[in-house]
């Protein structure tokens, strides 16, 4: 086998072609003839190599070199540099593809970045890049201008409301910490984010980790605390990372420690995992957790800002409130409550997953209605098809339906319409969603994820989970709407923590604004969204089928019959509603019914 130190590999697909890569090719060939390389370098053609958009491409191996954009002309020059100086010709080089950002794209219209600025713009791990960013002025200004009074009034004013879920005030809690006797008292940041598809957290604490410190350290400062702790999900193994390397980092810029910036405050910060369950998220857990018990929610009051961690007095707060800290110290609490509705003040931001055309992380300003996040940040609907309902606020939040798109976001508004803030989930779902379907997902996870201390919530959601299994099962009975109403109230009424508090409201929201599709499914076994399996039929529609045997040829379980050329036949007695038979057929004649 003949041996070359260099294999140079051009794109011969039709774009490239187009391009003149056989010119190019050619032109190669020749220059290398002439340079006296031919026995050195071997030349070949490939497929594609980049893009094809700068075509045409050339690979040179081993060394991996990419270039793009060649003419004829350039060719003498570049086996001279390259192949015969061992130079890499820089200006020929392919452009290096721009990553795309699939979490966080650049700011859409009507997008205001708070929480997010400094998001995919500096590098988490390397501190100078926030102070370069006004980072740790507003801990300076705290602690040479400002008295503990003065920061908590700031807050106040604000109108900063904590993003964990519930909403209450910062300020006001940071005040009743403050207050409550005891000592030492401790900061918590709520850093467990276990919503299903939430990630806003996360984002925050893997591209601005700073900014969560520095909130931190300004409200021990507030309520007088030496020590915190930031509870992170074990499942964030690159948020632990980063918050590691920037509280060292903290430390070592005398943020942090003993004499922060010689106020005489020492305040220090570690970081505890996650105990991989959901309901650690909620606080009384968390603390157990931290504590080195079972995370189990324990009744409230007393609250954790009068008996808290080891029964001291405790605030505990969410990632994205810590991070809105700063910026309310450094621009004024009057410009933070610019933003927003009469009482929910600032931005918010949400992960909107489902059926839209954009998904991901956004910032927007609260008080912004639902159709203007659906439609004009997140795209709108996917494939055009119509808008049916967004649940809000993760696993306990509810469904709203179209009639809701108008409304504010705001924390009020969305509790009486049946939902909740919660942390920022956000699903779209379009006209082929099943509700009752969407309804017992939720549950499913909820069920699962009760702690099972308390009988309303460990027993209440698996009755309301195997009723709502029936149904979509096509053995839905009379009375199982009435069974399920008195259910969701009983458990909200009833159930020890937020979990199981929240828990029904994914089934009382969809029996109140879905009444109709749960009517269906028990009383005419029929799922109008198509989606649950048992109460659907495939059907080969006789005037479409071309007999061509694809879809009876692919069926699993034999359940098509039919000669070729002739109309073919679903038994549905053998059917089990893969819905393949739909998918690969060429002539849409498979329908569902
Ligand atoms: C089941 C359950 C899970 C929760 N998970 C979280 C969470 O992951 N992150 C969070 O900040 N708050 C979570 N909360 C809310 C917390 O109990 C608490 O209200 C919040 O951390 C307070 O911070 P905030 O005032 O800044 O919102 C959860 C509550 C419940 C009932
Ligand atoms: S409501 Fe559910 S999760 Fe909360 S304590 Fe009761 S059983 Fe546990
Ligand atoms: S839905 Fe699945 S099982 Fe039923 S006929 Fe089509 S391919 Fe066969
Ligand atoms: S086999 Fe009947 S249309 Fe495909």
């Amino acid at each position: 086998m003949k041996y070359y130190r260099s294999h140079a590999l051009v794109c011969v697909d039709p774009e490239c072609l187009a391009k003149g890569a056989h010119e190019v090719l050619d032109a190669l060939q020749d220059e290398l003839v002439a340079q006296g390389l031919i026995e050195e370098v071997q030349v070949l053609e490939t497929s594609r190599i980049g893009g094809c958009a700068n075509g045409p491409e050339l690979m040179v191996y081993p060394e991996g070199v990419h270039y793009a954009g060649l003419t004829v002309d350039d060719i003498p020059y570049l086996v001279e540099e390259h192949f015969l100086k061992g130079r890499i010709v820089k200006k020929f080089l392919a452009p290096i593809p721009k990553r795309v950002d699939e979490e966080l794209g650049p700011p859409q219209a009507k997008e205001v970045r708070v929480v997010l600025r400094n998001c995919g713009k500096i590098d988490p791990e390397n501190i100078e890049d926030y102070i370069a960013e006004d980072g740790y002025l507003a801990l300076a200004k705290v602690l040479t201008e400002m008295t503990p009074e003065q920061v908590i009034n700031e807050v106040i004013n604000s109108g900063l409301r904590g993003r964990g879920g519930a909403g209450f005030p910062t300020g006001k809690k940071w005040q009743l910490v403050r207050q409550a006797p005891g000592n030492p008292k401790y900061v918590i940041c709520n850093a467990d984010e276990g919503d299903p598809g939430a990630f806003m957290n996360r984002r925050v604490l893997e591209g601005d980790p700073h900014s969560v410190l520095e909130g931190m350290i300004i409200a021990a400062y507030a309520i007088g605390a030496s020590q915190g702790y930031i509870y992170c999900r074990a499942e964030y193994p690159l948020a632990v990372r980063t918050l590691n390397i920037a509280i060292q980092q903290a430390r070592a810029f005398g943020f942090l420690g003993e004499n922060i910036l010689g106020s005489g405050f020492s305040f220090d910060i570690e970081v505890r995992m996650g105990a991989g369950a959901f309901v650690c998220g909620e606080e009384t857990a968390l603390m157990a957790s931290i504590e080195g018990r079972r995370g189990e929610p324990r009744p409230r009051p007393p609250f954790p800002a009068v008996k808290g961690l080891w029964d001291k007095p405790t605030n505990i707060n969410n990632v994205e409130t810590y991070a809105n800290i700063p910026q309310i110290i450094l621009r004024g609490a009057s410009w933070f409550a610019s933003m927003g509705t009469e009482r929910s003040k600032g931005t918010k931001t949400f992960a909107i997953a489902g059926d839209v055309k954009r998904t991901g992380l956004i910032e927007v300003p609260l008080g912004i209605t639902l159709r203007e996040v659906i439609y004009d940040v997140g795209g709108g609907i996917k494939d055009d098809k119509a808008f049916k309902a967004v649940q809000t606020g993760g696993p306990m939040g509810g469904c709203l339906p179209a009639e809701y798109l108008d409304m504010e976001v705001d924390y009020e508004s969305l509790t009486a319409a049946g939902s909740i803030m919660g942390s920022g989930g956000m699903i779209v779902m379009d006209e082929d969603t099943c509700m009752v379907d969407i309804a017992r997902f939720f549950m499913e996870f909820t069920q699962d994820e009760s702690c099972g201390k308390c009988v309303p919530c460990r027993v209440g959601t698996r009755r309301i989970l195997e009723i709502l299994e029936r149904i979509c099962a096509g053995q839905g009975r009379h009375g199982d709407i009435e069974v399920l109403e008195m259910l969701c109230e009983q458990i909200k009424n009833t159930s020890l923590c937020g979990l199981g508090q929240g828990a029904p409201n994914p089934v009382a929201s969809t029996l109140k604004y879905f009444r109709s599709e749960y009517e269906a499914h028990i009383y005419e076994k029929r799922c109008p969204a198509k989606v649950c399996r048992a109460l659907i039929t495939y059907e080969i529609l006789p005037n479409v089928c071309t007999g061509c045997t694809v879809c009876a040829r692919n069926c699993p379980v034999e359940a098509i019959t039919g000669a070729r050329r002739q109309t073919h036949v679903i038994n549905p007695d053998i059917c089990i509603r893969c819905g393949i038979c739909m998918q690969v057929c060429n002539f849409n004649a498979v329908v569902v019914r």
